[in-house]
């Protein structure tokens, strides 16, 4: 079993990294293999609704890690998203990435186990992860929670190990992801996925 985990801040080993990294270890103790994958610092385009990448299944934009990660996904059993609050809402960039990883895209990633983190200096974690969690919300990813929001306070790495509570609620959600994801394990071939009914768009036209 696998879990991805994304990295959505543009410092490689930040405060986010030192979250996930966190709920890595702690995956791994549980046998789980746990891979992050930073989206870097470079631009991250935003979604252009061409729609091409309904019949290609990839984003026509090939110069950023997005459609490596489409891949990494659909072979993950888990996933993860991190994030360092802006402005109480998600990196831009992480924004950008998570549209074009969804948009489209987003089918065979349903049933997998997702969970959001963030980490801000003082306020507005609570929407960046509702912001977040949205993505897996509209694609039948089960959420996966914690004991509190998934959120470290800190503005440097240092500060984030001394947020023991923030450390924690990361060893829990990890805890909480891998015994979901044997449960799925255990299930195969016995429980059915849900058979889902075929869409009815309204779009809001009477
Ligand atoms: C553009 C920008 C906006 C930010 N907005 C907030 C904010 O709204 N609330 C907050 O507590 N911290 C804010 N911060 C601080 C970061 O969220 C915080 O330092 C975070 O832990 C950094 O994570 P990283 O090291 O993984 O990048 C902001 C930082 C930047 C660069």
């Amino acid at each position: 079993m696998n879990v991805l985990l994304i990295n959505g801040s543009p410092h490689k080993h930040g405060c986010t990294y030192t979250a996930l990294s966190e709920v890595a270890g702690r995956l791994e103790e549980h046998g789980i293999a746990a891979n992050i994958v930073h989206i870097g610092a470079k631009a991250i385009r935003g979604c252009i609704a061409c729609g091409r990448c309904q019949a290609t299944g990839l984003c026509v934009f090939d110069d950023d890690p997005v459609n490596e990660c489409i891949g990494l996904l659909k072979q993950a059993d888990g996933f993860i998203v991190g994030s360092p609050v802006y402005y109480a809402a998600p990196n831009g960039g992480l924004c950008a990435f998570l549209d074009r990883l969804f948009f489209m895209k987003s089918a065979p990633y349903a049933y997998k186990p997702a969970a959001a983190v963030v980490s801000c200096r003082r306020g507005g974690a609570s929407a960046a992860f509702d912001r977040l969690n949205k993505y897996f919300t509209i694609s039948c990813m089960p959420v996966v929670s914690s004991q509190y929001w998934n959120s470290v306070h800190g503005n440097t790495p240092e500060e984030v190990r001394q947020d023991a509570e923030g450390l924690q609620i990361m060893r829990t959600l990890a805890d909480n992801m891998a015994w979901l994801l044997k449960c799925i394990d255990v299930a195969k071939g016995s429980v059915p996925y849900p058979v889902r009914e075929p869409w009815t768009p309204t779009n809001f036209i009477r």
